[in-house]
């Protein structure tokens, strides 16, 4: 399938004005209201990334994967449909609030709302961030990545390889079984992990400044129970990260210098754990919490290190915010 990548992510909300506060105060996102209880909340030159609609049921909503065209659209439509895949067209007010030219949707296996789009319009005016912050690494590489926990790991696996047709990146064993996915040079834009129950488990955004994310662990640390997974680096896609309580009861991970992988020479293989150091979880039972421990404790011991990609903020433009420097 064409799908190129992670395009939006779509919260229902009934703390809409809490989502507000924390998408421009918290991340330095641009909130732009859309009025009957809806929020865009923009990272880029899109019209939005985040959108948040007002709802009884606080949570994920959906998550849309953006391909080339309306004609990979219909492809993809096609395929999923001789895959027994129950798929609804978009309706108008769907498309016209999220801005793309066309849409459909489906339940994977647990249920997850996922959208295949095409043609999200631009923004007609630039982007501005809440704060002086350097913006988010978007562009091609998408949004950034959601992540799902599953009761039922192999047939979420098979679903988003075999019949979306993401490619695998590597996956993790322990503390808990993971399979990441890409579907650009962006290491992974979801990934699914074996856990209790069915759940949206985090987004992530990436910021272009490394001292955004430390500026941002500042604040996140001053904020009782905000951060629910400490500063740490993780062991895949070499991402520097910290995760926060959202309103929304999941996660989002902000983090820097993601790794991107070429797909013409890459080669999925197991990773020995999560995290290269840091990242204590404390979403996990303590034996898990015990055996992450004990994983980077071992890479540490081992001397494992990685090497950092570092890029200049891509096509983010910085001179609307150097008055501020
Ligand atoms: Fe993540």
């Amino acid at each position: 399938m064409d799908v190129v990548q992670l395009g939006y992510f779509g919260i229902g909300s009934s703390r809409v004005d809490d989502w507000r506060t924390f998408g421009r105060g918290f991340l330095g996102m641009q909130p732009v209201d859309l009025g009957a209880g809806q929020l865009a909340l923009r990272m880029d030159d899109r019209a939005h990334r985040f959108l948040v609609h007002r709802s009884s049921r606080d949570g994920m909503a959906y998550f849309g994967f953006e391909v080339a065209d309306a004609a990979a659209l219909e492809r993809a439509a096609a395929r999923l449909s001789n895959a027994d895949v129950g798929l609804t067209r978009g309706s108008t007010a769907e498309q016209d609030i999220r801005r793309v030219a066309g849409m459909v949707w489906f339940a994977d296996p647990d249920g997850n709302r996922v959208e295949l789009f095409h043609g999200a319009a631009p923004s007609e005016t630039p982007f501005v961030p809440a704060r002086p912050i350097g913006g988010f690494r978007t562009g091609t590489l998408g949004l950034g990545h959601v992540v799902l926990m599953t009761d039922d790991f192999e047939t979420m696996q098979r679903f988003y390889l075999e019949t979306l047709g993401f490619r695998l990146s590597d996956f993790v064993t322990a503390p808990f079984r993971g399979a990441f996915t890409h579907v650009n040079a962006r290491h992974h834009s979801l990934a699914i992990l074996e856990g209790p129950k069915k759940s949206f488990h985090h987004v992530m955004v990436e910021y272009n400044f490394l001292d955004d994310v430390g500026r941002l662990y500042d604040k996140a640390l001053i904020e009782p129970d905000r951060v629910s997974v400490t500063l740490g680096r993780h062991a895949n896609d070499h991402m520097l990260s910290f995760y926060s309580r959202t309103p929304g009861g999941f996660m989002i991970e902000t983090g820097w210098a993601g790794r991107l992988i070429d797909d013409a020479t890459w080669q999925p293989h197991e990773v020995y754990g999560p995290s290269i150091w840091g990242h204590e979880r404390s979403w996990l039972p303590p034996d898990a919490r015990r055996q992450a421990r004990a994983l980077t404790d071992a890479a540490a011991d081992r001397g494992v290190v990685e090497p950092l990609q570092v890029v200049d903020a891509p096509g983010f433009d910085l001179s609307p915010l150097s008055p501020r420097y």
